[in-house]
């Protein structure tokens, strides 16, 4: 596991601790390949007995199941999946409870040398759909303060490496036009993806809003320590305070999965409205699953039920193009038709012109 990349007093993990969650990302990393095949091969060789049966392809989720239904490899892989998951925030939380208190004073200690802003609004409501524990984080998103520095572990860990240098986030970033932007919005930004758009936009002013302080505290360290002047707001994206016609790029990675869908129209909308006509708005998320074989759909699924992620499947199922329709938007790529290739290294994007 290489070093993570975090800023806290107490550096990086001791060896000991990082040899063990080094032996968990081996185990997920196995499991990732294990799906593409072991799982794949028993659901072939089952799949023809249904096919003879029907007469043509299992098509939907319910028939994929039907098909999997008490596969070894199948019970056994995802079983594998949530131990790891449980098992892995376990160990990274036993280790950061030892420092709790001096990482809890780092996160509210000022950051005199910030180039940029961090505004929290402890009174914003945290709604219902944002109280889960979502893909198994003990806490969430918000409701421990720890949280930044379990991700910042955790991330590697469980992406088996595949976005290590937030190469998802960039490659939604890849997908502004080149051009002179004046201002740039980030919705539910995290700690990571911001800084792709300030690195390749120094001169615009950039922005990014969270629902999450604990994050957004250590966003705004990570910026200052990068030197990037970012400016960090508490928000709920569904209804921000920026003005009407503000921003010439709004982007989110990997936040409307995280949404119901009421709260995902609202983002959307809000979008548009702080929008300048003429701004290009860009979503990347998990694949929607008309993109997908009905297996991998399948597999994609299992992770509204069984790993805390209780919007997946209305986010795999939105049909994003229409709804950016539907919102005002003029000119959108639909990724379904769309011949310049869009999300192409990780998860899928849309993008939309006001
Ligand atoms: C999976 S994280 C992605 C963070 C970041 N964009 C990235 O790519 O690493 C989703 C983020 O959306 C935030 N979030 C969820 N619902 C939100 C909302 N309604 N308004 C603002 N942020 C929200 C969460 O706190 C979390 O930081």
């Amino acid at each position: 596991m290489r070093t993570p990349n975090w800023v806290g007093p107490a550096g990086a993990l001791p060896q000991p601790e990082r040899a063990v969650l080094d032996f968990i990302q081996e185990i997920k990393r196995t499991e990732q390949r294990q799906r593409g095949a072991l799982v794949r091969e028993e659901y072939e060789a089952r799949k023809a007995a249904w096919v003879e049966a029907h007469d043509r392809e299992p098509a939907t989720l319910e028939e994929v199941a039907a098909v999997l239904a008490g596969a070894t490899t199948w019970k056994f892989d995802r079983a594998l999946w949530r131990f790891t998951q449980e098992f892995m925030y376990d160990r990274i939380r036993e280790n950061l409870l030892e420092q709790a208190t001096a990482l809890r004073a780092f996160l509210d200690s000022p950051t005199p040398d910030a180039p940029g802003t961090l505004r929290l609004n402890p009174a914003l409501p945290m709604h219902d759909y944002f109280q889960a524990d979502f893909h198994v984080q003990p806490g969430g998103m918000w409701k421990d303060d720890l949280v930044p520095f379990v991700t910042v572990i955790s991330n590697d860990i469980f992406s088996g490496g595949s976005n290590v240098n937030y190469e998802w986030q960039a490659n939604a970033a890849r997908a502004i036009p080149e051009g002179t932007y004046e201002r740039i919005l980030d919705v539910g930004c995290g700690f990571k993806s911001t800084f792709v758009l300030k690195e390749r936009w120094p001169e615009a002013e950039v922005y990014g809003i969270d629902l999450s302080a604990p994050l957004l505290k250590y966003a705004h360290k990570l910026a200052a320590r990068k030197g990037l002047a970012i400016h960090f707001s508490q928000q709920n994206a569904e209804h921000t305070d920026f003005p009407n016609a503000f921003f010439d790029v709004v982007y989110s990675t990997l936040l409307f999965h995280e949404v119901p869908d009421a709260a995902a129209w609202n983002i959307i909308r809000e979008s548009y409205r702080i929008l300048k006509p003429g701004g290009w708005f860009v979503i990347e998320d998990t694949p929607t699953y008309d993109r997908l074989d009905p297996f991998t759909a399948y597999l994609s699924d299992w992770n509204t039920e069984h790993n805390v992620e209780p919007f997946w499947r209305q986010a795999c199922q939105r049909d994003y193009p229409a709804l950016l329709r539907a919102a005002g938007f003029s000119e959108v790529w639909d990724p379904r038709t769309a011949s310049e290739p869009m999300g192409v290294v990780g998860p899928r994007i849309n993008k939309a012109r006001k």
